[in-house]
């Protein structure tokens, strides 16, 4: 079977948009594939945090993970695997400054931090997060990495990575990773849908995977339907993307029947929205179930996430025993 691996931030939310553009994929993937998903907590550490939500925060998101459905198997936290960071270090000195500097993301993220304070600390742990991200793939040997376009960059520096490593040392060792891009829909902001739904924007913009019944109704409720730049004739992005939501979740039955009124001009927001926002409960209410069932069980899934990161951990072991031999280390 050939190796699967991606990974998340604790980002301390998982929204619809996380789990339609990637977790709901993670979790069919692992019929097809020997699937190991991270928990990046190191990752997490080059923007600014506090030590104590860090560390709630994974937890948090080992939970949503498992509710979605990932099996606890094939679920680590990366920092109970420090052979990622030696791999980082080993890595770090294949890769060029000049390679790093291009990357998009540390442009963006430094530039968000300078936005909000022209002299803020930008540490060398943010420009060298591409490196670790390279570890973490190479140390599981990965075939493929579902990720998104916005990845794309990265997913490539890892295999330049993995080529340079193998040209100096002469020798076939790291698979070459490749991207594996599914398709899958394009959730975006209910408060401003000319932008992808996202934690980073504000509360109004992200729907939890988690939230409570009447959130989810109040925010589907005041969704925008009209931007007021839709060209006459034209779907408004906020229509669109609630018709996006009925298909992601599988109601085909309403988004067919509403579709129709919309091209017969019948189609009634406040309709859309209702069956939006039934379609969601439905979707969320398991899930949610499936997350107090753990949440009442804290102590031992954490124990059972433990174990399977220590099961996980001595495959990075094997392969960092094989890197250093390689690369001269005593
Ligand atoms: N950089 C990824 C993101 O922001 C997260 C990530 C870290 C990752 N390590 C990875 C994704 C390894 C895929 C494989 O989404």
């Amino acid at each position: 079977m050939k190796n699967v691996l991606s990974a998340i931030q604790p980002t301390g939310d998982l929204h619809l948009g996380n789990y339609f553009g990637a977790v709901q994929n993670w979790v069919r993937l692992q019929d097809s594939y020997k699937c190991t998903y991270g928990v990046v907590d190191y990752h997490s550490m080059t923007m600014p945090y506090d030590a104590a939500q860090l560390r709630e925060n994974t937890w948090k998101m080992v939970f949503y993970l498992l509710a979605c459905g990932i099996k606890p198997e094939n679920l680590f936290i990366q920092s109970l695997v420090p052979e990622h960071v030696e791999l980082n270090w080993i890595l770090g000195c294949v890769t060029s400054y000049g390679e790093l500097t291009r990357m998009t993301q540390f442009k963006d993220k430094s530039d968000q931090l300078r936005e909000k304070d022209k002299d803020a600390f930008v540490s060398l742990g943010l420009f060298a997060y591409p490196v670790l991200q390279a570890a973490d793939i190479l140390i599981y040997r990965a075939d493929y990495v579902p990720v998104g376009k916005d990845q794309e960059q990265h997913l490539e520096l890892s295999r330049n990575i993995a080529q340079r490593f193998n040209n100096q040392f002469g020798q076939e060792y790291f698979v070459h990773p490749e991207p594996l891009f599914t398709e899958t829909p394009k959730i975006l902001s209910p408060a401003d849908p000319n932008r992808k739904m996202s934690k980073s924007l504000g509360e109004k913009h992200y729907i939890n995977l988690f939230a409570d019944e009447d959130r989810v109704r109040k925010q589907i409720k005041s969704a925008v339907t009209d931007t007021g730049d839709t060209p006459a004739g034209e779907m408004s992005a906020g229509v669109k993307n609630l018709f996006e939501l009925l298909r992601a979740c599988g109601n085909m039955d309403a988004h067919n029947s509403l579709m129709a009124d919309y091209q017969a001009g019948a189609l009634r927001y406040s309709a859309l929205k209702e069956a939006a926002a039934d379609t969601l409960v439905a979707l969320i209410n398991p899930l949610r179930e499936r997350l107090a069932d753990l949440q009442a069980n804290e102590k031992a899934i954490q124990e059972q996430v433990r174990a399977s990161s220590a099961a996980i951990r001595q495959r990075a072991q094997q392969t960092l025993g094989e890197v250093r031999e390689i690369v001269g280390l005593v």
